[in-house]
Formats: structure tokens, sequence, C-alpha cells
């Protein structure tokens, strides 16, 4: 798996890493979405510059204009639902792109000894030959989105794949990386250190579908 760390160049996107972590500015949850938002829409620039392009031809009120345009064989997939908002950050860049939507929760919540992946909900268009954009905001450890990847099979195989997420533990990348191909790209804004016995990033940023969400 090619790693695409962008905390690596420091950049606005640690503002928004920074307010996201905040315990202060995480109580608006408006906010906390909306810095989700705007890293999709990061993520959703920097991970362009990968994608295939083909010539073009625009006609202005004066002239010719070539230029070249990805190909819009996207499917844009998230994990329900803290996966919203990065979904509609890269939706807004991607605004011509296909949807897919999966429920995924760790069993955890309601049994303390279990860290199993339940997948309940899921609706997904064709992935044959399209470029999969799979984004899951807290790359834990990193089995929602391998379960994920699982259901997603019987949908077609993309011809390209993408991982897109906002923090990572270091164990969780591991996990996501011997699970999928080398030539598949994780875009993430910070890898932290560890979980703690609940499976939560630390030092992270708490539950960031409870943030983003309710349940306060
Ligand atoms: N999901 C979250 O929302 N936060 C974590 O730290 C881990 C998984």
């Amino acid at each position: 798996m090619q790693i695409h760390n962008l905390s690596k160049t420091p950049s606005i996107l640690n503002t928004f890493m920074s307010e996201l972590r905040d315990e202060t500015t995480q109580k608006d949850s408006m906010r906390f979405r909306r810095n989700i938002e705007r890293i999709g829409e990061i993520m959703g620039y920097e991970l362009s510059k990968s994608l295939q392009f083909e010539p073009h031809n625009i006609e202005t009120p004066l002239g010719t204009s070539t230029t070249v345009l990805h190909k819009k064989d996207i499917v844009l997939c998230s994990i329900l639902r803290a996966g919203v908002p990065l979904h509609n950050g890269l939706l807004n860049y991607f605004d011509a792109a296909e949807n897919a939507f999966i429920s995924a929760y760790r069993q955890h919540k309601h049994n303390p000894d279990s860290f199993e992946i339940i997948v309940e909900y899921l609706a997904c268009p064709s992935l044959e030959g399209k470029t999969l954009i799979l984004a899951d905001p807290m790359l834990a450890t990193g089995q929602s989105m391998v379960a994920t990847f699982e259901a997603l099979k019987p949908f077609g195989t993309p011809k390209e794949i993408h991982l897109v997420s906002v923090i990572g533990a270091e164990e969780g990348v591991n996990y996501v990386s011997n699970a999928f191909n080398k030539d598949v790209h994780l875009w993430i804004a910070a890898i932290d250190d560890k979980l703690n016995e609940k499976g939560y990033i630390i030092p992270g940023l708490g539950d960031a579908g409870d943030l983003a969400f309710g349940n306060k």
C-alpha cells in the first residue's frame, strides 16, 4: 500500500486538524463536521493528482481551450455514520461521483469483550473497472475498512482504490497495509501512536461519530 501522510508537509490542514482534536473547539459540532468536510476537500484535491486524466477541448465564447479532465468513473463509499462529513467533503470536489454507503460498527459498543465488525446496511453501484474511494475518518484497528472492502467485493473489481482517512493509529495503518495490494493508496492526515484498551486512537480526537452527530 502507498501511504500519503499529508501531515508530513505543514499546511492549512494542520489548522483544521488542531481544531478537530481540541476538546474546546470540538464542542461546536457544526464546526467539527465542517472541519472534517474541509479535510475531505483537501484529500480530494491531493488524491486527484494521481487520477487518470483525458484530453478535452473546451469551447469558450472566444475560442478553444485545451485541457485534461479526470475520468468521471469515481465511486465514493463511506462508512456510516462518522464517514458522512468526510464523504461530503470528497463529494464537493468529485461532484459527478456515484455514491455507496455502508454501516459498519464495532460490536464492542454493545459487548465490551468483542471487537467484531458488524455490517448491517450496504447500498453500492457496480464497482467494475471504476475508481473506488473508500472513506473512514478514524483508522483505529483498521478492521472496519477491511470488513467494508470485503463486503463490497460482490459489486465488482475496481481498477483503482484510494482509502481516505483523517487519523489512523500505527497499528490500524499496518493492518490495512497488510490487507490491501501494493498499488492501493492511503491518504491520511495524521498517524498517531497507539490504541487504548477500548480501541480508541491515542491521542486521536475521541469518538468522531458522537462529536459530529450528538451523544456528547
Ligand atoms: N473511532 C473513533 O471515532 N475514534 C477512535 O479513536 C477510534 C475509532
